[in-house]
């Protein structure tokens, strides 16, 4: 594994086991074996999880990061749950037509600190597939606006923990503040909506 492989994943996993925490809860409660993960810099705890996972970037560094394909796979030998696990990266913005097959679709589609995923984006997930989204950037409430999407659930972290619940979901997505939300005042805030309830993460069911 080249140096510098070693040195981002150390620098990604600075809360050593964290992603690969979250990711466990998901792929626990919604079965899903493979994801596309936009916006991923070198976050590969997907794949110590999950079967097949399409990872997408624009960074150089992440580029070079997937270029090591010996290192990475040492390091999804080394850390993760699954055997022969399969994985791709595509250096490219997700906000473009990926250069995937045209029929390729997931169960899950990963939405992290990235932008609008959903809306680029989920055309590549399947029916009944989930997208598992941090509401930080904007795309909970964007994905909340989307008729291809129900709330599904939520994910709780507690004590580095996390738990996915799946009752009691109409407590969730209130604003704190009245506030008009549309495609356009999430695109020119950029950012995410204050809720009354803030858990973790949201996942929200594509239904059609
Ligand atoms: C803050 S990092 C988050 C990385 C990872 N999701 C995580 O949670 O650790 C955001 C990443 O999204 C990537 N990104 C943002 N917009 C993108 C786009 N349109 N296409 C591809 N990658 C993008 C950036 O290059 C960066 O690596």
């Amino acid at each position: 594994m080249l140096a510098k492989t070693k040195k981002l994943w150390a620098e990604q996993d600075r809360h050593p086991g964290d992603r690969q925490r979250l990711f466990t809860a998901v792929v626990d409660a919604t079965a899903a074996e493979s994801a596309l993960y936009p916006g991923s810099f070198v976050d590969i705890a997907a794949s110590f999880v999950l079967p097949e996972v399409v990872y997408v970037d624009t960074d150089k560094r992440a580029a070079a990061f997937f270029a090591d394909e010996d290192g990475v796979r040492e390091l999804i030998a080394e850390h993760g749950d699954v055997p022969d696990a399969s994985f791709s990266f595509l250096h490219a913005d997700y906000t473009a037509a990926l250069k995937l097959p045209k029929k390729t679709t997931f169960d899950l589609l990963i939405s992290l600190y990235a932008g609008f995923v959903s809306e680029h984006c989920t055309d590549r997930l399947k029916i009944g597939g989930t997208l598992l989204v941090h509401p930080s950037h904007g795309d909970v409430a964007m994905s909340s606006l989307d008729e291809r999407y129900v709330l599904a659930g939520v994910v709780t972290a507690r004590n580095g923990e996390y738990r996915v619940e799946r009752t009691n979901l109409d407590g969730y997505l209130w604003p704190r503040k009245p506030v008009e939300i549309t495609v356009d005042s999430l695109h020119e805030l950029g950012r995410g909506i204050g809720y009354t309830k803030s858990p973790f993460a949201y996942l929200f069911e594509r239904i059609k």
